[in-house]
């Protein structure tokens, strides 16, 4: 049977992370995997986090099954640093998962469960876990475009035209924030107009957010989701706690059903613990208790926010001064967007030979699509990096 399986191709992002391991060259420089990184270029555990495993350590008494919905407080902690106030709490069905990635593929499940004929809508570009899961389940799907390379910002006409052809009950996938891989996002204005097209089509909005807190602040991240929120009668929502608490190992996060009315929650919550059920029965769960801990404690949770914030204002500090850099050694201004991007990554239009000169001739590993890890340019590495972009165009 296994003699059946074929040979896989290396994933394009874990697979360049294996390269640059394998690179002996100093001064080398990976821009790929989205991890953030310190200006020693570690990803380091989060203090909050430290203290939250003492609390656990030495208040924890048993490691027994918990409900398959996954730890209440965590649950619960979820629905308010996400959604705010945006939607009673009796409206929103939420289940613990393996990561935010787990939270796609359960509502995925849901969405195929309950209307294999939906078709589900992608940003192009979107993260390709988007795309390869859709298609090893076998989803209908189709892609909007969202980015306009020659501005490398969102190309909001195209994107409203695309959707302008959704369907009643499609499914719209949207990037909270700090879209990945192209960093460039829709203002309130935006979010509204999608809202509306929405309403008007009868589509339901997916929306992954992934990176709460990385591009201007926990509120403010989840502006444009709840504000949707507030005014569609349902929304799927897929929550990651692997950046925003450095959990990445740990497989935290959750997926929310908003439904219409309260009296649905608790059949749409069973259903989605069922699914779980089905496909790993309970979700891990020491990083989630961790976040319950966090976000459940004054002091913990004013920690987490700081250091969340240094974070924030290291990868800003890097984009103003990457883009400063990039005008002064290319001597031009086609990479100023980079400092009005959010998030941790960003685009930065180089053609596949460019890509490659960077990783071959100067050990500087940037994902194909020419998107790079901004959080990897931290103490000071935006100055070689763009001494070797500038090289690179010169070519
Ligand atoms: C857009 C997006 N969604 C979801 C995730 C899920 O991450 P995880 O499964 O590690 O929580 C990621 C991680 O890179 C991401 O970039």
């Amino acid at each position: 049977m296994l003699e059946k399986f074929q040979p896989v191709p290396p994933d394009p992002i874990l697979g360049l992370g294996q390269l640059f391991a394998a690179d002996t060259r100093g001064g080398k420089i990976d821009l790929g995997v989205g991890v953030f990184k310190d200006a020693a270029g570690n990803t380091p555990i989060m203090s909050a986090v430290k203290k939250a495993e003492m609390v656990l350590h030495e208040s924890q008494t048993t490691k027994t099954y918990k409900g398959l919905g996954g730890d209440e407080a965590f649950r619960d902690s979820m629905r308010e640093l996400v959604l705010g106030d945006a939607v009673p709490a009796d409206r929103v069905a939420t289940i613990q998962t393996p990561g935010g990635t787990g939270a796609i593929r359960q509502l995925y499940e849901a969405i195929k469960k309950i209307n294999g004929e939906a078709t589900l809508w992608l940003s192009d570009p979107t993260w390709p876990s988007h795309i390869g899961i859709a298609r090893h389940m076998g989803m209908p799907m189709r892609s909007y475009s969202y980015f306009d390379g020659a501005s490398s910002s969102v190309d909001f006409d195209a994107m409203m035209h695309d959707l302008a052809d959704v369907k009643p009950q499609d499914v719209v996938m949207l990037h909270g924030c700090c879209h990945n891989p192209t960093g460039a996002n829709l203002d309130a204005a935006q979010w509204k107009a999608v809202t509306d097209l929405l309403l008007a089509r009868g589509a339901i909005p997916f929306v992954d957010i992934a990176y709460q807190g990385f591009g201007d602040g926990l509120d403010a991240d989840a502006a444009g989701l709840r504000a949707m929120a507030a005014r569609v009668p349902e929304m799927l929502i897929a929550a990651s706690c692997s950046k925003n608490f450095g959990l990445y190992r740990d497989r935290v996060g959750c997926a929310m059903a908003i439904c219409e009315n309260a009296a649905q929650h608790d059949v749409v919550s069973r259903n989605l613990a069922v699914l779980n059920r089905l496909n790993y029965s309970f979700a891990p769960d020491h990083g989630a208790a961790l976040v319950a801990i966090i976000l459940g404690d004054r002091d913990l949770r004013a920690e987490w926010e700081t250091e969340l914030g240094e974070m924030r204002d290291t990868m800003l500090s890097i984009r103003q001064s990457l883009a400063d850099e990039l005008r002064r050694q290319c001597n031009t201004d086609r990479f100023d967007f980079i400092a009005a991007h959010r998030g941790m990554f960003s685009r930065l239009g180089l053609d596949k030979d460019s890509v490659e000169a960077l990783r071959d001739q100067h050990a500087m590993y940037v994902v194909g699509d020419s998107r790079i890890n901004i959080a990897g340019l931290s103490g000071g590495r935006h100055e070689p990096f763009a001494a070797a972009v500038a090289k690179v165009l010169a070519i």
